[in-house]
């Protein structure tokens, strides 16, 4: 589960290293070569590489002293060494060092295709492994949310410090970021921890609903109030009261919960005797609260009195950074809870979500987790398990690739059999099985220097 895999290759023979750096990089991987071991030691301090190739023999420091300072600094690269005939022994020695692998030269393209691949294997798993352990250590540190970008640790930061300050707060966020769970975790740090979460969605109700179910009323205050009815503001002494969907509250609703929140008393629909309030307001929205304001659908002096404290939850596409982490709890949670060994995702499809743009943000990439886990029949997740309208953005991530035409990497290829031949044209149109004269015409098509 992983972007690119970044590999170096270290050759003192320039020619044998750039062949081997052009097939990885034929594989997709991103590569780079390095004529001896010192500058290759000066990158990797400053950027990580995921594997090594690493010739055995080399005039400065040989492939054994490149193994053991990769070893000592490189934490999780490997390495694979590359010897000639002679070397067995030393390539030997090297495995027991710690190489992944040694192979002997002349590399052949399948075997260098499978030992990159293999080891990209090796290292994947190990990085899933690891982006797991990360995610359930972030969970438990703060109830649930999962996320290392930096904008999630802002909204982390705030949420710690907003807990104990008994104020009203304003959750902001797309559909499905999470404003729910930020609210929880509000409250489950605050000084309220112990009393309920009460939860109340203001959208999709009637006024008169609303009314009654948020403020109560007084036994014969409208027809059909048979009985005094406790709302559910007043029956939460000492709770957080969680506000969701608060744009779409109606104006005369907006009235009366400015009131609540100025004087922190209640009236019943229909009562005279004010009751003392002891609640907190936590109040979410997906919509621009202000603007909103600004344009005349939700009264500005209730807008000010909620947004003492706003915390806005980022999009998925803001955190990218998240959604490896993200698909790897969420893997472990509905493998456990619908008892498959489901251990992590495809390449292919993993790549396929990290380009996908999550409208439906968290709750979306939840839900195409569930139903992958649910439907495989695989340890890790295929494309095939994705769902259909996603699983067409494979064709646009592959067309995103830098595919070579097939005229291009004709150039390149004679290219490359003409610096092996030191530009030896009578022995490059031999070895491309061209006549001469074919060959002439190719390299003056391709603007080659003749
Ligand atoms: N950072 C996260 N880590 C783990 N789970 C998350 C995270 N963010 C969201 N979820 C999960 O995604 C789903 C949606 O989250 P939540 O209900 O909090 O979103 P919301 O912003 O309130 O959405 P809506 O605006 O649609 O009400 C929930 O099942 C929640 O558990
Ligand atoms: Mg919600």
């Amino acid at each position: 589960m992983l972007m690119k895999l970044r590999i170096a290759v270290i050759d003192d023979e320039k020619i044998a290293g750039n062949r081997l750096k052009k097939s990885l990089e034929k594989e997709g991987y991103d590569v780079e070569a390095f004529t001896s071991a010192e500058p290759f030691f000066h990158r990797m301090a400053e950027e990580k590489f995921h594997l090594v190739f690493t010739d055995l023999r080399m005039p400065d420091t040989d492939g054994i002293a490149v193994l053991e300072h990769v070893r000592k600094f490189g934490e999780d690269t490997e390495v694979i060494v590359i010897t000639g005939y002679g070397s067995i022994d030393s390539a030997i020695e090297a495995m027991k060092k710690g190489a992944y692998h040694y192979s002997i030269k002349p590399l052949k393209l399948d075997e260098i295709r499978m030992l990159a691949k293999n080891a990209a294997e090796k290292i994947r798993l190990r990085l899933e492994n690891r982006c797991l352990r990360d995610a359930i250590a972030k969970r438990d540190s703060l109830t649930n949310i999962i996320g290392t970008s930096p904008v999630m640790q802002d909204v982390f930061a705030m949420i710690r410090k907003v807990a104990d300050v008994d104020c009203n707060l304003l959750i902001q966020g797309k559909s499905g970021t999470g404003k729910e769970l930020v609210a929880r975790a509000v409250h489950s740090l605050s000084h309220r921890k112990n009393s309920l979460f009460v939860s109340f969605n203001c959208g999709g109700f009637t006024e008169e609903l609303i009314s009654s179910e948020l403020f109560g009323h007084e036994k014969g205050a409208f027809t059909g109030a048979t009985a005094t009815k406790i709302g559910l503001i007043e029956s939460s002494a000492g709770c957080t009261v969680f506000l969701d969907e608060i744009g779409e509250m109606p104006p005369s609703m907006q009235v009366k919960l400015l009131h609540v929140i100025q004087e922190k008393r209640i009236f019943r629909v229909g009562g005279i005797k004010p009751i003392d309030l002891n609640i907190r307001i936590i109040a979410a929205t997906n919509r621009e609260l202000k603007k909103e304001a600004e344009a005349g659908n939700f009264r500005e002096d209730l807008f000010y009195r909620l947004n003492v404290v706003t915390i806005q939850v980022p999009t998925l596409a803001e955190r990218r950074d998240d959604i490896l982490l993200l698909i790897s709890y969420f893997i472990e949670h509905y493998a456990k809870s619908f008892g498959k060994k489901v251990k992590g995702i495809s390449q292919p499809a993993s790549e396929i979500l990290l380009n996908y743009d999550f409208p439906g943000n968290v709750r979306e990439l939840k839900n195409i987790i569930e139903r992958a886990v649910a439907l495989t029949d695989h340890e890790r997740i295929q494309v095939s398990d994705l769902p259909p309208d996603i699983r067409k953005l494979e064709f646009q991530t592959v067309e995103k690739d830098n595919f070579e035409t097939l005229e291009e990497m004709e150039k390149r290829y004679i290219a490359t059999v003409l610096e092996r031949t030191n530009q030896n044209k009578n022995l490059t149109a031999k070895i491309l099985g061209l006549p001469r004269t074919t060959l002439w015409r190719r390299l003056r098509e391709y603007g080659f220097t003749i």
